[in-house]
């Protein structure tokens, strides 16, 4: 991007939004990051300061709408306006688990975060965006959301709705200057990779992917950060695969 622009990361605190958020601000941008653990949420910022950036922390759970509306007025009061928005808080919820066997307590619980949450983080952003003219938002989806896993029913059927809010979305806001798009990404080495898969699983992961390996937070942000960018003022209702091939096959 070529001008300082503000931008709001949920799902901070660690992985892929931890990593965003510190691409956004090595990339010049003012960050707000949204979490729920507040220690965790300062040492970032603590990172991005040392690094000569500027970034904030607020605590907000993603599925409460109070603390999600909150969280864009604290952002609108500190700086101003919001540019763009990275939706990524998200839980895998009870993997591995037979479909008829999945329960209605994951269910609610999957989709309060990954696809409600989201629904409502749009709900609040587009409103501060119209403000000042347009802006970007990017949603964390999932190749999960594209393709079908064994064990995934839940998960994935929550991340086929994150694409599907944000491509109509995309379409409402076209011709107001709000681009919507998605990152899919593919196994990504984070603290919920690490939850569902132990050494022998990523090795069977590994050979199911082209590129042999799986890829880092860091990889998926320059995605993010790429879709964000103004630059690409005629990108919307895209969903991008960072997968290392996997959906390609
Ligand atoms: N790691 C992967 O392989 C992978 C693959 C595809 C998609 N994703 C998606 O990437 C996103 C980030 O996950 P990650 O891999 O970085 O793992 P992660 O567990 O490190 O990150 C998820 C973040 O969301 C936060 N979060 C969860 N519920 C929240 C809530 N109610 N309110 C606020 N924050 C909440 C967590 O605290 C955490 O910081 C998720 O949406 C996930 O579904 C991950």
């Amino acid at each position: 991007m070529s001008e300082s622009n503000v931008i709001l990361v949920t799902g901070a605190t660690s992985g892929i939004g931890a990593a965003t958020a510190k691409a956004f601000a090595a990339a010049g941008h003012r960050v707000v990051l949204a979490g729920r653990r507040a220690d965790k949420g300062l040492a970032v910022v603590d990172a991005i300061r040392a690094e000569g950036g500027e970034a904030t922390f607020f605590p907000a759970d993603v599925s409460n709408p109070e603390e999600v509306q909150s969280l864009v007025d604290k952002t609108l009061e500190t700086y101003g306006r919001l540019d763009a928005a990275f939706n990524n808080a998200g839980v895998e919820g009870d993997t591995l688990v037979p479909f008829h066997e999945q329960s209605a307590e994951n269910y609610r619980h999957v989709f309060d975060v990954n696809v409600e949450a989201v629904l409502n983080c749009m709900k609040a952003q587009v409103p501060a965006m119209l403000q000042s003219g347009g802006g970007a938002i990017v949603n964390n989806a999932s190749i999960a959301g594209l393709v079908g896993f064994n064990g995934m029913s839940v998960y994935g059927a929550s991340k086929h709705a994150v694409i599907g809010l944000t491509r109509n979305a995309a379409l409402e806001y076209a011709q107001q200057g709000i681009r919507v798009n998605a990152v899919a990404p593919g196994p990504i080495e984070t603290e919920m990779y690490d939850r569902f898969a132990n050494d022998e699983v990523r090795e069977q992961i590994n050979t199911m992917v082209p590129m042999g390996r799986s890829g880092t937070a860091e990889e998926v942000a320059s995605a993010v950060v790429w879709l964000a960018d103004p630059a690409n003022s005629y990108t919307t209702g895209q969903v991008i695969a960072v997968d290392g091939g996997f959906t390609a096959q």
